[in-house]
């Protein structure tokens, strides 16, 4: 697995950050890369070695928060991110995943972000894989940095919005259960998107709500943790993809599976998919379950 840098690492970032910029060098190379690959079926080989049953990992994290109300108690969130849909993966390539997912009956399903690799119509190729997630909250969804290619990020809201999956795009949703409430949270990607408004997001947030951030990119999270926010979800980082040296350098900076950042925990998904070549090292496919759990208060 990847080292774990020091949370600090991420501090000093805002909630936006700097997009990266790829050199001409470099998308030819990553084009030359995927046709090889798509030409010799890595498509089958990626769905075969890191999305049959029993090759992608179930990881479960337990949040601790003072003075959950008892409603919330055991409340759990799966998360799915990082699709690709794309070369590496279209319509069925999911079925292992939506299968696990269901038999752990999850109390609401999460999407954060990266749902495709190049084209928004890769999104609707895996839209009846992700229809099948049902859970008793519903399904919610982020954007990544790849979705605003061509700026056709709305069309795949609309799409996958008619399926009852819902992108919040600087929303919040509040559900309320018992005395207790959860406020779901989503931000547009903090490199791609015209608008990232924090504030915004969070207006109907109130006081005492179990907060949840589903935020693509795990570099604003400094800015986003602090009092009353639980979690924040994120991925993009596909854990290094391929967790070799010099390698590894070649993706978004990975800051670790977990962190805490005060009283908020950050999640960081490795993901489902993949760019570029149709493989992982080191680092596999992976869902995860968030659960709430009460303790004392501070
Ligand atoms: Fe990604
Ligand atoms: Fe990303």
């Amino acid at each position: 697995m990847a080292s774990v840098p020091d949370p600090s690492e991420l501090a000093g970032h805002g909630v936006r950050v700097p997009a990266r910029r790829h050199g001409t060098l470099r998308r030819a190379l990553s084009w030359i890369a995927e046709h090889s690959f798509v030409a010799i079926g890595g498509r089958w080989l990626y769905r075969s070695r890191h999305l049959a049953a029993g090759r992608f990992v179930e990881r479960f994290e337990t949040v601790l928060v003072p003075g959950l109300d008892p409603a919330l108690e055991g409340l759990t969130i799966a998360q799915l991110s990082d699709l690709h849909a794309g070369a590496f993966l279209g319509p069925g390539d999911l079925s292992a995943v939506v299968a696990a997912v269901a038999r752990r009956c999850p109390d609401m399903v999460v999407i954060t972000g990266d749902m495709i690799a190049h084209h928004w119509e890769e999104s609707l190729t895996v839209l009846d894989d992700l229809a099948q997630l049902q859970s008793p909250l519903g399904t919610y969804a982020v954007f990544g940095n790849h979705d605003y290619r061509g700026r056709n990020e709305g069309r795949i809201a609309e799409a996958y919005a008619e399926r009852g999956i819902r992108f919040l795009r600087n929303e919040c949703v509040r559900f309320e259960m018992g005395n207790g409430v959860l406020a779901l949270v989503g931000l547009e990607d903090l490199e791609e998107a015209k608008d990232v408004d924090l504030d915004k997001a969070r207006g109907p947030v109130q006081v005492g709500d179990v907060e949840i951030v589903l935020c693509h990119n795990p570099r604003g999270a400094s800015a986003i943790a602090g009092a009353g926010c639980t979690a924040i979800l994120s991925g993009h980082t596909h854990g290094t993809q391929v967790d070799l040296p010099v390698l590894r350098r070649l993706g978004p900076q990975h800051p670790g599976l977990r962190l805490d950042l005060g009283t908020t925990t950050l999640i960081v998904s490795r993901g489902l998919g993949v760019v570029a070549v149709p493989m992982r090292v080191g680092v596999p496919a992976e869902v995860v379950y968030l659960q709430l759990k009460g303790c004392s208060p501070l």
